[in-house]
């Protein structure tokens, strides 16, 4: 079975979220399912930075404009083929928005070019290449159902899997004409969405299946909180639709080989994490306490509940906790999390920007993650927490409801517990749960035990993988529902 994923970003070439972790690591994960997995991805500079010995596959005239070469290489142990069109995507730093902190105006054409040549890749445009199924992921790759289901009959077969209905890839009616779809394609059965085009409507529309990345979001996004407006077209297509829950790549998240971490340790071995906490309170110039360090890992955004976690963070210093914060976002956040540092000297540091390195090492070394999101498709941070020993508190919502089980009485008499979960999503709610984590802190034995179950829970993508691996092979018609081993 051949596939082509199609995705903005992929780990470790291009990242600025959880969708490159899972584009990233899905590949790898499904080899042993029978299933190669090429990943189709825009030549970024970091992206070209990186590649080496490839090989032209094609050369286009004409892509949306632009003159652009498809590239195919390893990389990293991925098997990509990268869209080389400078006048598209030789821009520095993020993929997505300017130096301005806009979006780059033509990001409607950057996105339509790569749906294009997904489709194209997958009605034969390259000899000798045939995937049998097309793996779109969010709104960047939406166009990619949509070209195939407007262009000339094939057999290859289209997923479309939403990893944040939040972003739908929105753009104004007049970019229609320049699509390359024929009129019809501009409906509701099409690209057509609230009078203008939404690239993750189009792919939400036009794909034999949708998937997201828990089941639990699955549920939420056919409900109006969290269906953002979509919750209509998947309720009427509930039969196609289903979520498969993330996994993390066990390989390049590992306390036992982590290069980022001052100690490597493994459930046995847990005090190796005391090196790792030394070094994340030097790095963010805290001091002493008995009190759980926590951390955050996230972009500081709404969706995060950051704004929650700012109005909880005294209450956090007050009960003897400290507090250690990696990320970037609204400046609002940036300015508030600043603040916090500035009241709370030695109790609360903030790092903004972006460090793998470092998220590594605070997995390893803090004691708790915080992540109250309000909503969170699936969310990967916790994943790696509870491989790491750094115990989850998590908001009931989406996939962090789906993976993470709370410390009540029943959960640690039955031995179950794996971190905090808390709702509804308040600001009180978590600074109670907040309050929950330091008392289960102060009981060593019992936190050594909720520390130990995490680091032994299934978070692989073996699982997942097989799931992703069944549903290929269903679309495409090599395996039926009446199949015995379905
Ligand atoms: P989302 O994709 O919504 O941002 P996820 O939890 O799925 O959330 O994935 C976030 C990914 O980005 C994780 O791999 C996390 O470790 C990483 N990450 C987020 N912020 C930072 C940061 N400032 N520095 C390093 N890694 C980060
Ligand atoms: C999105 C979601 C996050 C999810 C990630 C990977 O960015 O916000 O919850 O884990 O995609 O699927």
């Amino acid at each position: 079975m051949e596939v082509l994923s199609v995705a903005s970003e992929v780990y470790p070439l291009i990242k600025t979220g959880g969708l490159a972790d899972v584009a990233g690591a899905l590949p790898g994960a499904l080899g042993s399912h029978g299933v190669t997995m090429r990943t189709l991805v825009p030549g970024y500079p970091a992206v070209m930075a990186k590649l080496s010995g490839g090989r032209v596959v094609k050369e286009l005239d004409d892509l949306f404009g632009v003159p652009a070469k498809l590239i195919a290489a390893r990389v990293e142990g991925i098997d990509v083929i990268v869209i080389d069109a400078p006048a598209l995507y030789d821009r520095p730093g993020n993929p997505y928005v300017g130096p301005d902190g806009w979006d780059w105006p033509d990001n409607w054409k950057r996105f339509a070019a790569l749906g294009w040549v997904a489709a194209e890749l997958g009605l034969g445009l390259v000899d000798g290449y045939h995937p049998q199924v097309i793996h779109a992921h969010d709104w960047q790759a939406g166009l990619a159902p949509a070209y195939i289901k407007f262009g000339p009959s094939m057999n290859v077969k289209t997923v479309m899997t939403i990893h944040n209905i939040a972003f739908k890839g929105f753009f104004g009616p007049e970019i229609f004409s320049q699509l390359r779809l024929p009129p019809h394609a501009f409906g509701v059965g099409g690209v057509e969405y609230h009078g203008g085009i939404s690239y993750l409507k189009s792919g939400m529309e036009c794909a034999d299946y949708v998937t997201t990345v828990s089941p639990n979001y699955a549920d939420e996004i056919r409900t109006p909180n969290f269906g953002m407006g979509l919750e209509g077209l998947l309720n009427g297509r509930a039969d196609t639709l289903v979520g498969i829950l993330n996994g993390i790549d066990t390989d390049a998240w590992n306390p036992a080989t982590d290069g980022a971490l001052v100690r490597s340790f493994t459930a046995n071995t847990i005090q190796g994490r005391q090196a790792n906490k030394q070094a994340v309170v030097d790095k963010f110039e805290l001091d002493g306490t008995d009190g759980p360090l926590f951390c955050v890992i996230s972009r500081l955004t709404d969706q995060k509940g950051m704004d929650l976690l700012l109005q909880a963070v005294d209450g956090l210093v007050d009960l003897g906790g400290r507090l250690a914060v990696l990320g970037s976002g609204e400046a609002y956040l940036e300015d508030g999390f600043r603040r916090a540092m500035q009241r709370h000297k030695g109790k609360v540091g903030i790092v903004t920007g972006y460090d793998e390195g470092l998220s590594h090492l605070m997995q390893g070394g803090c004691d708790a993650i915080l992540i109250p999101s309000r909503f969170e498709p699936c969310g990967l941070t916790q994943l790696y927490g509870l491989r790491y020993g750094c115990v989850p508190v998590v908001s009931r919502i989406g996939g962090l409801a789906d993976t993470v089980i709370d410390a009540n009485p029943a959960a640690i008499a039955a031995e179950v517990a794996t971190g905090i979960v808390f709702d509804p999503n308040s600001a009180h709610a978590l600074y109670e749960a907040i309050r929950k984590t330091v008392r289960l802190f102060a009981d060593e034995k019992l936190w050594k035990k909720i520390q130990r179950r995490g680091m032994k829970s299934e978070v692989s993508w073996e699982t997942s993988a097989a799931r992703y691996a069944d549903l290929y092979a269903t679309i495409s018609g090599l395996k039926t529902n009446d199949d015995p081993d379905n």
